[in-house]
């Protein structure tokens, strides 16, 4: 029996067990020097003056979505082809998500569609930078300025991601969130980090992460509405040491990604991501190839199953949940999003990954089409 190959693994090593011990010797697990550490050296990674840590990427786009005032009344543009939280988030606070359509080929949300969606409501847009594809921020942000909306990025997928201005993604001064869980480019196990538009912002999403204290609060005074939305300071740990080995490991998703290339190059109704168009800008979050329409996914899902192979469907639509559809969201209102939802399969794909490993996934899914 080979090897199972699982869809992703976060790359823990001596130097996250180092800090971890650090923090659980020191006795301080919360509100620990630990947690301003990894905030500063986020913040200096990314090239920003301040970063916020939070538990997750969902609640970091819950504060981000607050500090906006985005609530009641107020329609938020935003893509269809995401995780849910990104949508979840508006209705959090009680604003409505409106769907529009993405670019077929960087599926991130397309501006011109953005631009025919606005109303009298429109309040803001919530770009994804879906599978790590930095979303056209340039023509986003002229939108924003023209009709006077706020902005908040969904970075949580594209860590190390550089525009087409060159910038990276979570570095243009509006308010970006970033995630941290096990798949994601770096992890804490959970966790997130906001970069806010500003000290202000960044004031008020620190006391409300923190059941509204004020930083020069007590335990038991709360100036206003807050959560519990804390980063342990173990994962801070965690996130410290990841920091330290980023641009290691971008690098290897991005040379996992070229040995994809390569061995799916010539295997017909397979596409692989998107290159050219800026393509090179891209940090890799998953490994997404698109299956010709007629090729039944769940089919080869199983194949690669039966061979110890990890895979699956992603993403599928969020204007099609439940709690969506309830809005009056339907099928067929975003055919882009929706034929890429409908064919879309992201194979394993984690830094570690060996050479033989991607030749066995590219071999057993061309198996898997026979
Ligand atoms: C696009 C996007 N938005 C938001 C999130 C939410 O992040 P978390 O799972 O850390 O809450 C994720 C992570 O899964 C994501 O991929």
């Amino acid at each position: 029996m080979s090897e199972p190959i699982p869809l992703a693994r976060p790359e823990i090593g001596a130097r996250e067990e180092e800090l971890a011990l650090e923090v659980l010797r020191s006795g301080r697990l919360s509100l620990g020097p630990m947690g301003e550490r990894f905030e500063r050296a986020f913040a200096q990674w990314l090239g920003v003056e301040d970063a916020v840590a939070v538990s997750s990427g969902t609640t970091g786009l819950h504060l981000g979505v607050r500090a906006l005032g985005w609530g009641p009344g107020d329609e938020v543009l935003t893509s269809p082809f995401s995780f849910v939280a990104s949508a979840n988030c508006l209705l959090y606070e009680g604003a409505r998500p409106v769907f529009c359509d993405v670019d077929p080929q960087t599926l991130d949300l397309d501006p011109s569609a953005a631009e025919a969606a606005l109303g009298e409501r429109s309040a803001g847009i919530l770009p994804v930078h879906i599978f790590g594809f930095p979303a056209a921020m340039p023509e986003l942000e002229a939108i924003a300025a023209r009709h006077g909306l706020g902005l908040l990025e969904d970075a949580c997928e594209a860590l190390g991601a550089v525009d087409s201005e060159g910038r990276r993604v979570g570095a243009r001064g509006n308010l970006a969130t970033f995630a941290f869980y096990a798949n994601k480019q770096m992890t804490t196990g959970e966790g997130g980090m906001v970069v806010p538009s500003g000290p202000e912002v960044a004031a008020r999403m620190r006391a409300e992460r923190n059941q509204g204290r004020a930083a020069d609060m007590g335990w038991l005074d709360h100036g206003g509405l807050g959560f519990n939305y804390r980063l342990a300071d173990v994962a801070a740990a965690l996130g410290v040491a990841q920091v330290e080995k980023l641009d290691q490991l971008l690098a290897r998703r991005a040379a996992v990604a070229d040995l994809y290339a390569q061995g799916l190059a010539e295997l017909d109704g397979v596409a692989t991501p998107l290159a050219g168009r800026g393509a090179e800008r891209r940090s890799w979050f998953v490994y997404p190839v698109r299956l010709a329409a007629g090729i039944d996914r769940d089919a080869v899902i199983a194949r690669l199953a039966e061979r110890q192979i990890a895979s699956k469907a992603y993403l599928p639509c969020i204007h099609l949940f439940p709690h969506l559809r309830e809005l009056g969201w339907r099928e067929g209102q975003f055919p882009v999003a929706e034929a890429a939802a409908a064919h879309s399969l992201a194979l394993p794909f984690f830094p570690a990954m060996s050479e033989s490993q991607v030749a066995r996934v590219c071999d057993a899914l061309a198996e898997s089409l026979r």
